[in-house]
């Protein structure tokens, strides 16, 4: 290793970080192959001790040999993940202390950067706290949830020693059926947007140049497409055209960008027949050169390796590192070993060749290493994690709660809830019992099934009840779900003891939904949900009891057959460890309901349509044919009392660069409070490209006492109101604009 002060190293490169040539300058203290090492990310897994058989021991122990091996010999820049289940503070402080020492000691000359994928709270630290997954925060339409979701878990994270963090997903809900769909915001690009950024700030602070050491670097997943796989099963192609991919899939990431967000994670599938990892034109046209962003791109798990093994788009190895590398992505998440020292050996080869130029590898490693700055890693001390007091604290607990609180949605309601505490009543159903159905998948462990790392002291949603109802509440589970052969599987368990349970109450609280389960593990044949669970619901109704349906689910899946008959249908999402509580609440009415499907509920798994569709799938010549026919449609959801909108107000005719305002009065006509989601939706009469019907352009959560009203203002311009026209242009079209507040609308000529 070539040795020059680290001082006076990272002097050089901040002096130098203005421009490419000169930031490349500072780069010659490095050899190449510590240039190379910086590209480099390995799994925890990779410089662990292992038995005989090559598995990782457990408890967890670093092997230090592997460890040194990887960080001096090889000089890699980066370690991630967990290895198969959650870890103590105690063992998370030794490991990232362990791996910073070899950077304090001078026998490294740039730190390691560690990765975690913290999705719903740090999910990998015992004790931490869980919130409700992305799709539930979503659901509260309320960045300031996101927000405060994501400072909380940044500080976790960091209290764990943990400074970068695989979140947030901002691939937009848009095929119901995929394995990941819980990890999104939905389905709509401004409400991801909004809260995408609201969670980037929640995470880096509001200085991204510098993020103290309460905050970690974000990272938005997956650059771009990987959601829209045709047919809905993980990582497999999708077809985006131009005007889609600008409309629909850009602007969350673009907006993450504005928000600051400092490092980025490639699509691991392909889009039009280009894996995202050799997509020049997305990585290194649009989001570095085009977007400016600053950060660096790390790829997804061996996708650089996938590009022959899998997508064979490079005939070898070495070939698949240099199109990855050479379309714009900077790390390679190798990410096991042997792999990783073939990785580094070739890729040397590469730029000694020439088939990767110094340019490339200066860019990507000023990238890297000015990030690994911005985080503070270049202090030789490291934040100590006793400071971080409030690690898993009530008050952070309080905020899951209130999270789930504005989330879960009330989908229907006739008249039976809040629920009466007086009666007896039966909770059952797959989902009632265990709190691996309220976390889903990234919990404790990758797939989120291992029950004995459930959080101590959190409440499944059968204990919740009976905290609230006491004895009044009686238990019986009648399906539970399985796996066998990677198919999730139900079957029916105590089904004598249900049915005896049904006869002796008028209320039956039925708790329906999916094994927790992600990326490949995650994909299903049909939507629908499985007969038996759909089955103790028809039980229910044919003896003539009054059924709610808790949803807890990662997805929507198909119930139609049993919706009509429910005298209540609530949507729980994956709300989290504190999401049984605030379920009780909501369902007790000690707390109202606030949350909004943040994706358009389908009805049949035939029919897979969003809100924002155009007009002529609404097309309809056989009677009451209707293609478009969700079980619930898109921002809807229900609460105790009723609001009303009125005075609708807006511009008639205006020019096209004036704002456009418009405003409303909601109207709480109900005795309690309730925080209502306004939205405004905005359709564009006639314009050159087939326009949506109506597509989100504002929102706003307001708090309404009983018996008042607020008056919401919005205000649109010109660029609000863009298509992408038949050359790939974003333009405005002057016209006619129809827009909707609730039930009101109105028209606006702007030209
Ligand atoms: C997932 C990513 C995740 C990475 C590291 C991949 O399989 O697609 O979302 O960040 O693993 O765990």
């Amino acid at each position: 290793m070539k040795r020059i002060s680290a001082v006076f190293f990272w002097c050089v490169i901040a002096a130098c970080s203005v421009s490419k040539n000169r930031q490349s300058s500072a780069l010659t203290g490095l050899t190449l192959e510590e240039k190379v090492g910086q590209t480099c990310q390995i799994t925890l897994d990779a410089v662990a001790q292992t038995d005989a058989q090559g598995r990782t021991l457990v408890p967890l122990k670093l092997d230090t040999n592997k460890l040194t091996e990887a960080l001096v010999k090889y000089k890699v820049g980066s370690i991630l993940n967990v290895s198969w289940h959650t870890l103590t503070r105690a063992q998370w402080q030794e490991i990232t202390e362990t791996i910073h020492a070899y950077y304090a000691s001078g026998r490294i000359k740039i730190p390691v950067i560690y990765g975690i994928d913290a999705i719903h709270g740090v999910n990998y630290t015992r004790g931490a706290t869980l919130f409700p997954q992305e799709i539930g925060l979503a659901a509260t339409w309320n960045p300031s949830i996101a927000e405060e979701f994501a400072r909380i878990t940044a500080y976790e994270t960091r209290a764990s020693g943990i400074p970068w963090n695989f979140s947030p997903v901002l691939d937009l809900g848009r095929n119901p059926l995929w394995s990941r769909n819980f990890e999104t915001l939905g389905e709509d690009p401004y409400l991801c947007s909004v809260m995408g950024a609201a969670i980037i700030k929640g995470y880096q602070g509001n200085n991204s140049a510098s993020i103290d050491s309460l905050h970690v670097l974000a990272c938005m997943k997956h650059f771009v497409g990987y959601s829209a796989s045709m047919s809905g099963r993980d990582r497999t192609p999708a077809w985006i055209p131009d005007k889609y991919m600008k409309e629909l899939y850009f602007p969350p990431f673009k907006a993450a960008v504005k928000a600051g967000a400092k490092t980025v994670m490639i699509n691991s599938g392909t889009v039009n027949g280009i894996p995202g990892h050799v997509n020049k034109p997305l990585i290194q046209h649009s989001l570095k050169d085009e977007w400016e962003f600053p950060g660096f791109a790390v790829s997804d798990w061996e996708d650089f390796n996938m590009l022959h093994t899998v997508h064979r788009v490079a005939p070898d190895l070495k070939k698949a590192y240099e199109q990855a590398f050479n379309a714009g992505v900077d790390m390679s998440m190798v990410p096991l070993s042997p792999d990783y020292k073939t990785y580094c050996e070739s890729m040397i080869q590469s730029v000694n060749e020439g088939k990767i130029t110094l340019d490339r590898l200066n860019d990507a490693v000023n990238r890297i290493s000015s990030t690994k700055q911005a985080v503070g890693l270049m202090n030789k001390v490291q934040p100590s994690l006793a400071q971080y007091t409030a690690f898993g604290s009530t008050q952070h607990k309080l905020a899951a709660k209130k999270a789930a609180l504005e989330s879960i949605t009330l989908l229907k309601n006739n008249d039976i809830l809040p629920l009466n505490a007086s009666a007896k009543f039966l909770v059952a159903g797959p989902t009632s019992d265990n709190l691996i159905f309220l976390n889903g998948a990234w919990t404790h462990t990758w797939q989120g099934m291992d029950t004995s790392f459930n959080t101590q002291g959190c409440k499944t949603i059968v204990q919740a009840f009976q905290d609230k109802y006491g004895t009044n509440c009686i238990f019986s589970k009648g399906v539970e779900l399985f796996k066998e052969r990677e198919v999730e599987q139900s079957r029916f368990v105590t089904l004598e003891d249900y049915i005896k349970k049904l006869d002796e109450v008028e209320t039956v609280v039925l708790c329906l939904g999916e094994l927790p389960s992600t990326e490949k593990p995650g994909d299903l044949r049909s939507l629908n949900l499985d007969s038996k669970q759909l089955e103790l619901a028809k039980m229910a109704y044919a003896k003539k009891k009054r059924v709610i349906l808790m949803l807890v689910e990662g997805r929507p899946r198909i119930i139609r057959d049993i919706v009509d008959q429910a005298a209540a249908v609530v949507q729980c999402y994956l709300p989290g460890d504190h999401g049984a509580e605030a379920l009780v609440e909501l369902i007790s009415g000690e707390a109202n309901f606030s949350g909004k499907l943040p994706y358009t509920y389908p009805k049949y798994d035939g029919v897979m349509e969003f809100y924002d569709r155009p007009r002529s799938v609404d097309r309809s010549n056989v009677g009451d044919f209707n293609a478009f026919n969700p079980e619930w449609p898109f921002g809807f959801g229900l609460h105790y009392g009723e609001v009303s909108y009125e005075h609708l107000k807006s511009n008639e005719v205006l020019r096209e660069n004036s704002p456009w305002e418009i405003s409303v009065d909601v109207i709480n006509k109900g005795n309690r409070e309730i925080d209502e989601v306004v939205q405004l939706y905005v359709g564009d009469e006639i314009a050159s490209m087939v326009p949506a019907g109506e597509q989100l352009k504002r929102f706003q959560k307001v708090k309404i006492p009983a018996g008042k009203s607020v008056t919401v203002h919005f205000v649109l311009n010109k660029t609000d109101l863009m298509l992408v026209n038949q050359s790939g242009e974003w333009v405005f079209e002057p016209g006619t604009f129809t827009y909707t507040i609730g039930s009101l609308k109105g028209k606006v000529v702007i030209n």
